[in-house]
């Protein structure tokens, strides 16, 4: 495995790679590495010749109030991680190598965007669809693996994708969760121990969710408003949204049916979580374009 800082010789590493025929499969991260990574970088091995792995803490994705100076980092223990799944290129560039001085272009997806965590994180999806964008032109990857746990992010990727017509790949992967149901996520290390049984409340949401579906309940507003009961019924919890959605263009629906987009976003005491699930469908819950 070999670990690389500059955009320039990355770019060298790919071309060649590409003119010898060999594919290239990208997992862009921003590192602290859990399973829900290393998972991403088994499917990436698994489909292409050569497989790079992005880490790179991106701060135009990052609000003012945000989390980006505290975010956890560990570059020694994400290196030796990643080369145990079979990481090939390991692409760590600085904050000064990504945004030079006179840094002036945004790649911007309109519509999609405006929902879910587009509501409280305005100029969010642009920092990561500008940052995925230099990743790609950088690694040229014929594909491109994102975790379905950010599901509005792959979706907004896939968006990206085939409007800009970057013939990129972009393969959906399930959400790893911890034995107890919590999804893998490297803000799980904000919570404390209190906290941490609190965040139960999200896949427990998407469990009742599921359930009073199965149970024929296809009100949109009637399970959000249970679901929502139960999140304020856990210590701690504010909810920032909870919604039930179209799975492709994330427009609210009033009637639900086989998989609608149930999404939650929590604050768990001071820790904003995520999590959701594609009703009707507990099994894959990979998005159409991406399955
Ligand atoms: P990061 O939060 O590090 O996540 C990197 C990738 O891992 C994303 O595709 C995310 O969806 C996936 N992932 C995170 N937790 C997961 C879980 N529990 N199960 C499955 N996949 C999981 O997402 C980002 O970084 C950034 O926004 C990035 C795309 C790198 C752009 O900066």
């Amino acid at each position: 495995m070999e670990t690389i800082e500059s955009s320039k010789i990355m770019q060298e590493r790919c071309d060649a790679f590409r003119l010898s025929g060999q594919t290239i499969s990208l997992v862009p991260t921003m590192g602290f590495f859990h399973d829900g990574h290393l998972e991403l970088m088994r499917a990436g091995k698994r489909l292409a010749d050569q497989m790079v792995v992005s880490i790179f803490v991106n701060p135009i994705q990052f609000g003012p109030s945000e989390d980006f100076e505290v975010y956890p980092r560990d570059m020694e223990g994400d290196l030796s991680k990643a080369q145990d799944v079979g990481a090939d290129y390991i692409f760590c560039p600085s904050t000064e190598e990504m945004y030079s001085g006179g840094f002036q272009t945004i790649v911007s997806v309109q519509e999609v965007t405006k929902h879910l965590c587009g509501l409280s994180r305005p100029s969010h999806f642009e920092g990561v669809t500008t940052v995925v964008a230099k990743l790609f032109n950088t690694t040229k990857p014929h594909l491109a693996i994102f975790g379905q746990k950010d599901y509005q992010q792959l979706t907004v990727i896939s968006r990206m994708v085939e409007d800009l017509n970057m013939g990129i790949k972009i393969v959906g992967v399930p959400t790893v969760r911890e034995p107890d149901g919590l999804a893998m996520s490297s803000r799980n290390s904000y919570l404390s121990p209190e906290e941490r049984e609190s965040a139960l409340c999200l896949k427990k949401s998407l469990d009742l969710a599921e359930n009073l579906f199965r149970q024929e309940e296809y009100n949109a507003e009637k399970i959000i408003a249970e679901v929502e009961q139960l999140i304020l019924s856990h210590a701690s919890t504010e909810i920032e949204y909870v919604k039930i959605c179209h799975s492709a263009s994330l427009e609210d629906v009033e009637t639900v049916e086989e998989k609608s987009l149930l999404a939650l976003a929590v604050k768990v005491g001071q820790t904003r979580l995520i999590d959701n699930c594609l009703i009707g469908k507990t099994s894959g819950n990979v998005p159409d374009s991406n399955s």
